[in-house]
């Protein structure tokens, strides 16, 4: 039996991150996810997409040592693992100070990962793959639960930092929020907000070890077929990768409040099996049909209506902004006829869609939204 006690403060932490961070549902989720799995995440995206915030109101919560730095092409080994000791040079050893550095961090957060220098990257690689510190000869264990990696772009020369590229199992891409109501609610946020959850090193250790006696035999057969789903898509991903993403399933099973693994629990997938950005889509629509059909059915109507009620909102005033709320809530009356049948058939089916459900309660909410702000009708 899953001990529900020990998942609830990491809910509690999730729910209050998406409280204080628009449209980052899924980047959140993958936090958790990933110090859950000992895995590392990367956030790629421009400056002043919360990149920064996020990651430490996560480590915040975690009562254990946190680093933080910033990458430049001139960094050195100092700065992410300490200095080396002037007393140990005297006797001929070359001994770095580490406390309070990476070797020593439960959580580390590096941006402008992709700046990392070959004198860097080595010691680095190491720490990320085998959680090991080579200190004066001596492999010293390093507690890194996860490591976030944030940057601008990808990195430029694959050569040189393709095996850093490779140690994020998770990868993300962020950018400013899109919605007019999440951008309404971005300009109203506290900027003091009240403590939140703490977690203990102690609990996230136990939580780590729950995680891994989740069973996720029933769903191995639908690793095998998404694999083969993707490589008629032409993506690969390593084994290495499909070995390391079972974690992140157990992960996503337990926060889930599974003891089993169900299909559901695969969705974190989408974020895992990418290699290029352009792969993002046709991996989350192979992810979501593998998974359910009928979500993925609903997800095309959704982002359809989508489209028309983001386009009737950025109709300027003077440019008939009364016609284009009319279009756009006809098309989200249109998409709620289709979900509404969506919802009937996966019900019909036995295999009852979330994703149709919920997207009925957001068209109702865009629906309002555009009388609202399109056609000025108050209620
Ligand atoms: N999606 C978002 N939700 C909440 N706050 C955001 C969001 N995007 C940006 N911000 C705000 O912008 C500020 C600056 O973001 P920062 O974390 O420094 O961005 P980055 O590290 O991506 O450059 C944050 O402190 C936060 O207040
Ligand atoms: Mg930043």
């Amino acid at each position: 039996m899953l001990s529900m006690s020990l998942a609830q403060p990491f809910l509690a932490m999730e729910q209050e991150l998406n409280q204080a961070h628009l449209e980052r549902p899924d980047v959140i989720r993958s936090l958790l996810v990933a110090l859950l799995a000992r895995q590392h995440v990367v956030l790629l995206g421009p400056p002043g997409t919360g990149k920064s915030r996020l990651v430490r109101d996560v480590c915040e919560r975690i009562v254990g040592h946190f680093f933080e730095w910033q990458l430049t092409r001139m960094s050195t080994p100092e700065e992410l693992f300490g200095p080396i000791s002037l007393q140990g040079l005297q006797q001929d050893h070359y001994r770095r100070i580490a406390t309070g550095k990476l070797p020593d961090a439960d959580i580390a957060y590096l941006d402008e990962i992709f700046k990392a220098s070959s004198a860097i990257l080595n010691t680095l690689l190491a720490a990320m793959n085998e959680r090991i510190f080579y200190n004066d000869g001596q492999a010293v264990p390093m507690p890194l639960s996860m490591l976030v990696g944030a940057s601008n772009e990808l990195p430029e020369d694959r050569e040189e930092l393709g095996a850093l590229w490779d140690r994020f199992l998770i990868r993300h891409v962020v950018d400013y929020v899109k919605d007019p109501a999440s951008f309404a609610a971005l300009l109203q946020l506290s900027a003091h907000p009240a403590p939140g959850t703490t977690i203990t090193v102690a609990e996230l250790q136990a939580a780590q070890q729950a995680v891994e006696t989740v069973d996720v035999s029933p769903v191995l057969p639908l690793f095998s077929h998404l694999r083969a789903e993707l490589a008629k898509h032409g993506v690969i991903a390593s084994d290495r990768r499909w070995r390391l993403s079972v974690s992140v399933v157990q992960a996503q099973a337990w926060l889930n409040g599974h003891t089993v693994a169900d299909a559901n629990d695969l969705t974190i997938l989408q974020h895992v099996l990418w290699e290029e950005p352009d792969q993002r889509l046709a991996i989350a629509k192979a992810v979501l049909t593998l998974i359910s059909p009928f979500d993925q059915e609903a997800q095309d109507i959704l982002d359809d209506a989508k489209d028309a009620y983001l386009k009737a909102l950025a109709t300027p005033e003077d440019e008939d902004r009364n016609m284009a709320g009319l279009a756009a809530n006809k098309s989200l009356q249109a998409a709620a006829k289709l979900l509404s049948v969506v919802v009937k058939k996966a019900q019909d089916a036995g295999r009852p869609s979330q994703r149709a459900q919920e997207g009925l309660t957001q068209l109702q909410a865009w629906g309002d939204e555009i009388l609202k702000q399109c056609l000025k009708i108050t209620f």
